[in-house]
């Protein structure tokens, strides 16, 4: 009986969100409010870690711009204060190396989450990719790391949850092929 029950939960909550989703596609959603925010991007250099932070520019935040290319850092930088930005700091940083990134920052991922936990405050962006939820030819091991990616933003977002830090939210960005240099020469239908 509870396996017929906790199916038909499922079931019921699955169509649920999939019509609440459909309904965000269509109907605007209020843009959440940043303003001072301290916002830190990972990969500020180029890209779509650029693109970010010249969109967050305007909004009234604090930004700490990390990368491992000191020239792309100090370019982003400067397209930042040409919008008028003046709260910009950037850290030259090698996000695999974990002892590098302590250091330079004294935060990760993981270091940020417990001062957002206790105050019950804070987002996490996640960019993984479409690659990070299907195979793909000739993409194995980069597959690999986005799979693991979406798997480990996914779970961080399920116990944040259950631990009722709902304040502190999550976004898992599943990009498809972005025109950056990244993906150069690959084709697609
Ligand atoms: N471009 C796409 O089509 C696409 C599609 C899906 C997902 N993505 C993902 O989006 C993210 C950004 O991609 P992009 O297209 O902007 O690429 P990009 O190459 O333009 O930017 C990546 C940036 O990361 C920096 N970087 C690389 N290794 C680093 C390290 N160890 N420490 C610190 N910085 C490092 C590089 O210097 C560069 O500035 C990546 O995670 C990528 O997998 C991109």
């Amino acid at each position: 009986m509870n396996f017929l029950l906790e199916t038909l939960r499922l079931i019921v909550l699955t169509i649920c969100y999939h019509l609440e989703a459909f309904l965000k596609v269509i109907v605007p959603q209020r843009k959440k409010n940043v303003s001072g925010e301290i916002v830190l991007i990972t990969g500020a250099g180029s890209g779509i870690g650029r693109l970010m932070a010249l969109e967050f520019a305007p909004l009234d935040v604090s930004l700490v711009l990390w990368d491992i290319n000191v020239d792309g850092l100090k370019e982003t930088a400067k397209q930042v204060k040409e919008k008028g930005v003046s709260r910009v700091h950037y850290y030259q940083c090698d996000c695999s190396d974990r002892e590098v990134v302590y250091r330079v920052a004294d935060q990760t991922y993981k270091a940020f989450l417990p001062a957002m936990t206790n105050k019950n405050h804070g987002h996490l962006v996640s960019v993984a990719s479409s690659a990070g939820l299907i195979g793909v030819n000739g993409l194995a091991d980069y597959c690999a790391s986005k799979f693991a990616a979406v798997g480990f933003a996914e779970s961080m977002a399920l116990e944040l949850i259950a631990a009722g830090k709902e304040g502190v939210k999550t976004t898992i960005v599943c990009p498809y092929f972005i025109n950056t240099g990244m993906f150069d020469g690959c084709g697609t239908k």
